[in-house]
């Protein structure tokens, strides 16, 4: 019996012996130069792979740009305030290539509130920072206001984020050396139409608008996450922008102070503002007149997408969905309560973030009236009281 098992011989073995003319296999074992040669072979494989991913998305924004170029500039006479059409993102991260987005369709208009809903990674935050001109796609279109912006220049794409975006985001972002008023003169410092007593005037008409203007000579570091947040929005508002991004802007506040902010955005979408968020706060869609939800890089066909309206058996199916995760809050709560059995007082938050993100996001209703319904079917002695629930 040979002391070396056969080793049998692969096609790739074949082609080094025909390319090298020499053998792959030698006493029984493979050949020390045909490892080496078959790891080359490798490294141009991966090599070769970078350069096509490279060239090809090479080749795709010059189609781009030619097509942006055939697009007419139609100026103010545009039918929908933003088109987004088969919009394609792919990262790439050394030799893989991510495909964030992989095309989005959706119409968005004056006046809407759109929620953008969906699990971590699904590209929430992708679709928003191309619709934000922070970032251009690999392929497909983005009109703002009638322009197509998703082959425009860093200096084009930053005059219009300048000009025609605002921004919110989690963690507030002000300059933490200026005061609150001095953070919503920021922007219109690059707008040249108005004097210094002008720029103060309107900061000082938008403090107020948020309810801070007796607040305005407070620094963040003075004011609460919820009052920092406001500074924000009207920071945000401060050019009069086409349309407000919102990337999480509950994220990082208590529930209480989270409706608060809802609420003022709410207010200020009545008077015409119009809001693109993003968030895993399911009261968020409750405060949205279009709710669209992403999965994998796509939109799922759900609420109102591109002016479509969900059919009545998507509707059902939702619902039903919706009712089946209240059920699943209901037992996480009970689990969560009865693992910290003992305690009188516990943070309403705590509770939440114990429940898994994916029945956070998808609730019928507030956490907070399912925790109440919860504590009422199981007669349990507790109530909430604001940010705490309170158990006897
Ligand atoms: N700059 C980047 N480079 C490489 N891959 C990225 C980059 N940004 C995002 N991705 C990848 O693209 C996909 C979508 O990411 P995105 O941030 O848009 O998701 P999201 O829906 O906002 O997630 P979350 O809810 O966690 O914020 C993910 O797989 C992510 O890893
Ligand atoms: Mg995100």
């Amino acid at each position: 019996m040979p002391k070396t098992p056969l080793i049998k011989k692969t096609p790739l073995m074949e082609k080094y012996e025909e390319e090298t003319g020499k053998l792959a296999i030698w006493k029984g074992e493979v050949s020390k130069q045909f490892t080496k040669w078959k790891q080359k072979q490798e490294r141009e494989e991966i090599k070769k792979e970078k350069f096509n991913i490279i060239s090809q998305s090479r080749i795709e924004k010059k189609k781009m740009k030619r097509e942006a170029k055939e697009d007419k500039v139609p100026g103010k006479d545009y039918e929908h305030l933003i088109v987004v059409e088969n919009l394609h993102k792919t990262y790439l991260l050394g030799t893989t290539a991510v495909a964030a987005l992989r095309g989005v369709d959706l119409t968005i208009d004056t006046g809407d509130f759109v929620d953008i809903m969906g699990p971590s990674g699904s590209g929430k935050t992708t679709l928003l920072n191309l619709i934000g001109g922070l970032d251009t796609p690999t392929r497909g279109k983005i009109f703002l206001e009638g322009r197509n912006i998703s082959m425009l220049n860093d200096n084009d794409l930053a005059e219009i984020r300048r000009e025609r975006i605002g921004f919110v985001f989690q963690f507030y972002n002000l300059l933490p050396q200026m005061t609150a008023l001095e953070n919503v003169m920021v922007p219109l410092h690059f707008s040249g139409n108005l004097s210094r007593r002008g720029k103060r005037k309107r900061a000082m008409d938008l403090l107020r608008l948020v309810g801070l203007d007796e607040r305005a000579h407070h620094t963040p570091s003075e004011l609460s996450g919820g009052e920092q947040q406001r500074v924000a929005i009207a920071r945000a508002f401060a050019n009069d922008p086409g349309v407000v991004i919102l990337d999480e802007v509950t994220g990082d506040l208590d529930s209480k102070t989270g409706i608060m902010i809802l609420n003022l955005l709410r207010d200020l979408n009545k008077r015409g503002a119009t809001f693109v968020a993003v968030s895993h706060d399911a009261a968020v869609s409750e405060f949205a007149n279009k709710v669209l939800h992403m999965r994998d890089g796509k939109l799922t066909t759900e609420g109102e997408i591109g002016g479509m309206k969900e059919t009545s058996i998507m509707e059902l199916k939702r619902k039903q969905e919706t009712e089946i995760n209240k059920e699943k809050c209901k037992s996480k709560i009970f689990q969560f309560l009865f693992a910290n059995q003992g305690k009188t007082k516990i943070k309403v938050m705590e509770i939440k973030s114990s429940i898994p993100s994916s029945i956070i996001m998808n609730l019928p209703q507030h956490f907070e009236d399912i925790l109440q319904e919860m504590i009422e079917e199981n007669n349990l002695v507790a109530k909430i009281d604001g940010e705490l629930l309170i158990l006897q």
